[in-house]
């Protein structure tokens, strides 16, 4: 195996004025690849889920042939769900999940292709968000992608953890409560 090559020789040059107007002196050449510091930020939270009923945060928006389940291969989901600081269904509002998943997969447990954009509307992160995608049974720790982010969250990259603590059924109505931690490299300003 031949061992990594040296500092990308254009991109120093490219940097050589900037490097030398902010410390007024020579570059040295075990400077970082990356252009902005990083930071890691982690965050504990709730995604709170109502399915049916008159206060449903997601809904089905298309049906596999011949059936009405959401747990079908095809049926895909679109909501705007809640992120709360606890559990219980009237905790404090950290902000909104929204949501675009089809069930995919032949078998069972029925596996989603997720994809979640999670903007923050509270605290130091309000107007923040991050970008989450991956596979997501509900029956299992699920370890999604960060695979970008806005505002504190320029440049995001990461994973979150998150498994089901609640799921309570209600004649037509079906509330998940999803714990999540978020572990984020993002831009620090
Ligand atoms: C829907 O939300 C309203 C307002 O929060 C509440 O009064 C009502 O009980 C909820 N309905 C159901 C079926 O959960
Ligand atoms: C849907 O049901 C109809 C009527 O039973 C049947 O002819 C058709 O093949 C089914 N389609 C699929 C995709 O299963
Ligand atoms: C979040 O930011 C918006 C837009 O700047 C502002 O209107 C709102 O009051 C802020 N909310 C909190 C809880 O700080
Ligand atoms: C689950 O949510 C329901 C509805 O809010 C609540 O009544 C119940 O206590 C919760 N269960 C747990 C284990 O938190």
């Amino acid at each position: 195996m031949a061992s990594s090559p040296p500092l990308h020789l254009p991109l120093l040059l490219l940097l050589l004025p900037i490097l030398l107007l902010f410390s007024g002196a020579a570059p040295t050449a075990s400077s970082s690849h990356l252009l902005y510091n990083e930071k890691l930020t982690h965050l504990h939270f709730f995604f709170h889920e109502i399915y049916g009923g008159p206060n449903a945060s997601t809904i089905t928006v298309v049906n596999p042939p011949n059936t009405t389940s959401y747990t079908a291969l095809g049926s895909i989901g679109v909501g705007e769900n809640y992120l709360r600081e606890g559990a219980e269904l009237g905790s404090k509002l950290l902000g909104r999940a929204h949501e675009l998943a089809v069930a995919a997969s032949l078998g069972t447990p029925t596996a989603y292709l997720s994809l979640f954009n999670f903007f923050f509307t509270a605290g130091e992160y309000n107007g923040s968000s991050i970008s989450i995608f991956g596979r997501a049974v509900l029956t299992e720790v699920m370890d999604r992608a960060i695979i970008g982010g806005s505002g504190k969250f320029r440049m995001a990259r990461g994973y979150t953890l998150s498994k089901l603590v609640n799921r309570t059924v209600a004649g037509d109505v079906i509330f998940l409560v999803v714990e999540y931690d978020a572990y984020i490299y993002h831009m620090d300003d």
